[in-house]
């Protein structure tokens, strides 16, 4: 008899706790599981990203899943978005038929695997976020002045973010005795609210463990290793002064999370028992739930993102002159 899991009614950023707790006990113990998602009724692209990393993590030590109880608009939409590759179903709404003819613009869950993947996946998720996006028609005129289309102005943003939490993921995540870890993002727009949201989930080997050791964290805790991995210039590279060139400059989760706020949106970060919301709760994941690597909701208002220029907001080097942020 495989063992039986209930999963919550939200998969989200916003039920991290949750999310991370439900994970954690499809993770434990051996064996095959059965995933009832009868109660499901919403998940976000992290609880999506939460779920895939989860099962493919399942499926990586042979373990059989199962999914029963999920209605047909749910399993449509996971479907969809690829959450459910080499996952059984039993009892379950059809599988979606229309993939490519939806109202809503997602990205399906993808895997990355290399570091080498990044800058691609990068460039290919954010293009086809706002590629779908009602009223963006990627061929219109550059402006006159700047030589931006709306198009590129919204792609920058998220191209960025994600090229640095894919990087992250990909490069730290794979310390400690790590090495084979994986990243798993998922994208969405909402349309009747205007909101983006992605979520990237790496199974690595978390901030605390990166940064051990490290002057700013004062005390061994996942949720001050979140709080100082947001500090500008604070990095598992301790050699920042030497290597000005390097793209490792401690500035990448700052910025990002400078990009959300300014976006009207908010980060929410889970790394070992810890969640670390900017816009709300932080603190030690409820039940004593735990993410063994990184796992990183960003959300932000789609018509705040053309009026952010990520270099604006890069924290400046000691010593260097930094322009006024222009918010025109
Ligand atoms: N996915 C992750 N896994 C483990 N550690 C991470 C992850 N993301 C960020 N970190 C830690 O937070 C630090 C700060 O990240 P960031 O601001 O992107 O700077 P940088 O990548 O230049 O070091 C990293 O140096 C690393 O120690
Ligand atoms: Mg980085």
């Amino acid at each position: 008899m495989p063992k039986t899991i209930t999963l919550p009614p939200y998969l989200s950023a916003r039920s991290a706790d949750d999310t991370v707790a439900v994970c954690g006990l499809l993770l434990e113990g051996g064996g095959a599981v059965l995933v009832d998602a009868s109660r499901l009724k919403f998940a976000d692209p992290f609880g999506l990203a939460m779920l895939g990393a989860t099962f493919q993590m399942l499926r990586d030590v042979e373990r059989t899943v199962q999914v029963c109880g999920l209605g047909a608009a749910a399993a449509g939409y996971l479907g969809r978005m690829d959450v459910f590759e080499g996952v059984e179903r039993v009892d379950c709404g059809p599988p979606a038929n229309q993939r490519h003819n939806r109202g809503d613009s997602l990205v399906e869950l993808t895997r990355l695997d290399t570091p080498q993947e990044v800058d691609q996946a990068a460039y290919r998720l954010a293009h086809a976020l706002v590629g779908h996006l009602p009223g963006i028609d990627p061929d219109e005129p550059p402006d006159e002045m700047s030589g931006y289309t709306t198009f590129d102005r919204l792609v920058e943003p998220i191209q960025y973010a994600l090229s640095e939490l894919l990087e992250n993921a990909l490069t730290h995540a794979r310390g400690h005795g790590f090495a084979h870890a994986s990243v798993w993002v998922a994208s969405q727009h909402y349309p009747s609210s205007g909101i983006i949201r992605l979520g990237v989930v790496d199974n690595g080997c978390g901030i605390l463990a990166s940064l051990r050791g490290h002057p700013e964290l004062k005390h061994e805790r996942h949720l001050e290793a979140i709080l100082a991995a947001l500090q500008p210039r604070v990095s598992c590279n301790r050699d920042l002064r030497l290597n000005l060139e390097s793209v490792n400059q401690g500035v990448g989760l700052t910025t990002t999370c400078r990009i959300a706020e300014h976006a009207g949106g908010r980060l929410v970060i889970v790394s070992g028992d810890a969640r670390h919301d900017t816009a709300g709760k932080s603190g030690e994941l409820a039940g004593h739930a735990y993410w063994q690597g990184t796992a990183i909701a960003l959300e932000c208002r789609r018509v705040g993102l053309p009026d952010i220029r990520y270099r604006e907001l890069l924290p400046a080097y000691e010593g260097q002159y930094r322009p006024g942020l222009r918010f025109e």
